[in-house]
Parts: C-alpha cells; structure tokens; sequence
C-alpha cells in the first residue's frame, strides 16, 4: 500500500511531449553549462579540506570524481529517457514511487538549499578576505564576519553578513526574474578556468614547489593511525566540489542527439573539473603542505571544530592552508604573488554568485514540482503575475538559505548538503536499475555500459562517501528525513494528485530550463 503510488512514465513523458522545446544544445555547450555549475565555493575554498586528507589531498578528489563519474552516467540514461522537470525526484516518482520520491524530493532540499548557503559562506570569506580586506583596508569585525563557528580566525564569529546579503540579493533578482545568459555564463566559465590555470602554473613553477610535501602520501588514506579522517573523510567532504553536474541533466529535452551528447555534457564537464581539481590539490600541497593540525594523541582537530578555529588565531598557524577562507588566494600569497592571488580573489568574487543562482534556480524548481503534484501547498506554485517567477517559493527558498549562510560555516554545510546529494544520486542508481528490469523496451537515447557493474558501483560509493561524513552531517539525513515523513503522512499523502487520481501534470510556465540554458530562448519561443 505505502509504495503504491507510482506516476505512469507515459503521463510524465506526454507532458514532456507537450513542452516540445527546440533540441539546440551541443555537446560543448552542455559542457561549458556543467562547468558554470560545478566550478565554485569546493575548490576555492573546501581546499582547505587538507585538515583531513593531509598531504594526500589529490587523493580525495580522485576518489570523490570517480563516484560522480559512475553516478553521471545513470543520471545521462534517466535524463535523456525522462527528460523532464524535477530531475531524481521526478525519475523517483516513476520508478519507486511517491513516498520515496517524496524523500528524494527532501533530500534535494539539502543538495541545493544547503550548498547554495555553502557556496554564499565560501563567496563570504573571498569577499572579506581579497575585495574588502586587500584592496579597501577593511577589516570586518569577527562577529559580522562569521557564523558562530566558521572555520579559521578567531572563534566568536556571530553572523555572516556578506553571505546573508549575496544569499538574498540573488533570491531578489531569481524572484524578478533574472536569468544568466549562455554569454554570461561562457564568461565566467573562462575567468574560472583562467585563474586555475594560472594557479597551476604558479604554483607547479614556484621555487617552493617540493615534492617531499606529499609525504606521507598514502598514509593520509585513513587518517593518521587509523583515525577514519584521512583522504576518504575529505573525499566525503571535497565531493561538494562536484555537485552540480545534475543540473545538466535538466536540460536533456533540449539537446540535440541526447545519445550522444547528454553523456558527453555530464561525464565531460566532470573529467574536466576533476583533471583541474586533482592539478589545483597538487599545486596547492607541493606548495605550502597541508599538513593537518594535531590534537591530543596524534589526532588532527576536526575541520569546522571550536579548537581548530582557536588553533588557527595563534601566530604560528597564520600560514597554514587549512586554516585559509580563501584557500587558493593564500596559497599565491604565501609563495609570493599577492597580486595575482587578489586576482583569482576577484575571479572568485564574480563567479561564485553564478552557481549560487543554478543552486536556488534548482531548488526553487524541485518546490514549484512538488507542489504542482500537491506534496506542497499550492501557494508555493503562485506565479507572479508580472515577473512571471514563481515568487512565493522562491523567496522563502532564499530566506531559508541566507539564514543557513548567516550562522552555520561552510564545511559543514558542504557536508549536510553532501549527505543529500548522496541519497538522491544513489536512488537515481536504483531508478535506472528500477527501470531497466521493468520497462525494458522503451526507447533509450542512451544507455549506461555494463549497468549491472556501474549501477551498484554507484550505490557503493555513494553509500561509502556518506558513511566517511562526519557523524552530525550523517545524522542529519535521517533527522530531517523523520520531519519530512511527518509532513508526508500529515499532509502530503492526503493532497497528491496521484493519490487523487490525477496524474495529468502540467510544467511550469515560468522560465522552463534552468537560468543560463544556451538556446533555452529560442526553445520557448517555439
Ligand atoms: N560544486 C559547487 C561548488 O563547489 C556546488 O561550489
């Protein structure tokens, strides 16, 4: 009874027959969009990550891209097969029907609320540290500056104020209705790439540049004497560095030949991102180290800890990498280029508020599906009758996440929203394995290679990240999925339109793909 209620694939794919968007996209555009999602707050900022993984840095990204490599191959064969709104929440619905659906939906809740306020913390301490700091000479009180508990400075921080303002200054423009262009977008892909670039060129071509830095490299693999921290636990954190390569999936319906080229935008921009991530690791430890800061009995402090914030005021680790909120901009600075190390600052500064757009844009949409499936309330699906935006929604998503940016500090809020992110790629796995064995015949634009290895390879390393996250991020899922189940049984389950009996959906009428779609214009004008 309580897994009953499936949405037939056919009404799902008929409303997507009904959108008919032109198939405009290319596999390079795909890419350049993927990029513009997932280049953010993970690397110019969770770097710092090194607390844990130490001088194996490199490592953790390795092992946190070949999971998103596995997962964004399931996400390509259910996109480009269901290429509709809602991404895992909507493959759910169809496949494992509404309760779990409903839990994904939750849990995406964290993916894009919570990193959005992940990536307005990171955007916070560049815009602290480089534009008012260097180039103004003004030093925000500790207490504007940070939540509580950020990382690095002196503890005592109170709110974020930076991160609040940015959270809510791109909720105001989302709710009149903003949307990046393709150009926009291309732009800041290229100051992004750019100042990586020249961040690995610096730093692999510094005198400073030791190899001795990497050791002990493998050591690092489980944490000094065995403490379970090392490169897997910064593996689990650094994954946030990928999030976002989902979105790419939503715009399916509008690329042409998806067989081709949806894999290409998901598994390309990923095996780019990773091959610069692993480079800038690299770069970054061959330089100034990222040897961890021990506690008491060998056992570097947790990342994110009280102690370790109060480590990090004293003199002597003023230095150190994983003590930085503008890990990479420090890293330039300590071997000599404060200018440039302003520049990638200002590199950061204007590129970050793009993927804090994506991330609410996302979060906004998944609300406006659920609640045209009446798991939310109506009101939430209100379009605004002159910025044609969904406004309700939009701006209680973003006060929701200024609230988070303003008191919570980046790593562990890229640790909650990694715990959702986890649970929806890992469903996203059980759907296409769902769907493979249930409804063989239907036409697939692309089909994973040997799913019966990548798929449980997915769910396995989706299932070992989660269980690497710190215990409080861990324990979030299932805390918030026990207050998200009451709401189902208390108030969802009695309105959903399935459970009524009315499975015909239609999309949105607002913008219909995400912000900076290229040719997503020409597509609605169709
Ligand atoms: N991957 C995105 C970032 O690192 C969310 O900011």
């Amino acid at each position: 009874m309580l897994f009953d209620r499936v949405k037939p694939l056919d009404a799902i794919l008929a409303t997507a027959q009904k959108k008919s968007l032109k198939r405009t996209l290319g596999p390079i555009q795909l890419m350049l969009f993927g990029i513009g999602c997932i280049i953010g707050t993970g690397i110019f900022v969770l770097t710092a990550g090194a607390q844990k993984a130490g001088p194996g840095l490199m490592l953790a990204f390795v092992i946190a891209g070949l999971v998103c490599v596995v997962a964004a191959l399931c996400y390509a064969e259910i996109a480009a097969m269901i290429p509709v709104a809602g991404s895992a929440y909507t493959y759910s619905y169809a496949t494992v029907g509404e309760l779990l659906a409903w839990t994904v939906g939750w849990a995406l809740i964290l993916e894009y609320a919570i990193a959005a306020s992940a990536v307005s913390v990171g955007w916070s301490g560049y815009f602290s540290g480089t534009i008012l700091n260097e180039f103004f000479g003004i030093q925000l009180p500790q207490w504007l500056a940070a939540g509580p508990l950020a990382l690095g400075g002196e503890p005592g921080g109170f709110i974020n104020l930076p991160a609040m303002f940015i959270a809510l200054l791109i909720t105001g423009l989302l709710m009149l209705g903003t949307s990046e262009s393709a150009r926009v977008n291309a732009v800041l892909v290229a100051i992004k790439v750019t100042a990586l670039t020249i961040f690995i060129a610096l730093t692999f071509t510094s005198p400073e540049f030791n190899v001795d830095r990497f050791n002990p490299f493998l050591a690092g693999l489980l944490g000094p004497g065995g403490s379970g921290v090392g490169a897997v636990g910064a593996a689990a954190t650094i994954f946030f560095a990928y999030v976002g390569f989902d979105a790419v999936s939503t715009a399916a319906e509008e690329t042409r030949n998806p067989q081709r080229n949806v894999p290409i935008g998901l598994v390309g921009s990923l095996l780019f991102c990773t091959v610069f991530y692993i480079l800038v690791a690299a770069g970054a430890i061959g330089t100034i180290g990222g040897q961890p800061i021990m506690g008491p009995g060998g056992i570097p402090f947790p990342a994110g800890s009280e102690e370790l914030a109060r480590q990090c005021a004293l003199p002597q680790h003023a230095a150190a990498l994983v003590c930085s909120d503008e890990a990479l901009a420090h890293v330039l600075r300590q071997i000599g280029f404060s200018g440039v190390g302003n520049m990638l600052g200002i590199a950061a500064f204007l590129a970050l508020p793009s993927v804090i757009l994506v991330l609410l844009f996302a979060q906004t949409r998944i609300f406006f599906v659920m609640s045209r499936d009446g798991l939310l309330p109506e009101v939430l699906s209100k379009v605004h009758p002159r910025w044609n935006t969904p406004y309700v929604v939009t701006a209680i998503t973003g006060v929701i996440v200024a609230v988070g940016s303003a008191f919570f500090p980046v790593g562990a809020l890229a640790d909650i929203a990694n715990a959702g992110t986890l649970y929806a790629f890992l469903m996203v796995a059980v759907a296409v394995m769902m769907l493979r064995r249930s409804d063989p015949d239907r036409q697939r634009h692309f089909r994973v290679p040997a799913l019966w290895l990548i798929g449980p390879a997915t769910i396995a390393g989706c299932a070992f990240l989660f269980i690497n996250l710190p215990s409080e991020a861990m324990l979030v899922l299932p805390v918030w999925s026990v207050i998200g189940l009451v709401l189902y049984f208390g108030y969802s389950r009695r309105r959903s339109a399935v459970g009524r009996g009315v499975i015909e959906a239609h999309e949105p009428e607002y913008a219909d793909m995400a912000p900076h779609l290229p040719g997503a214009d020409e597509g609605r004008r169709s």
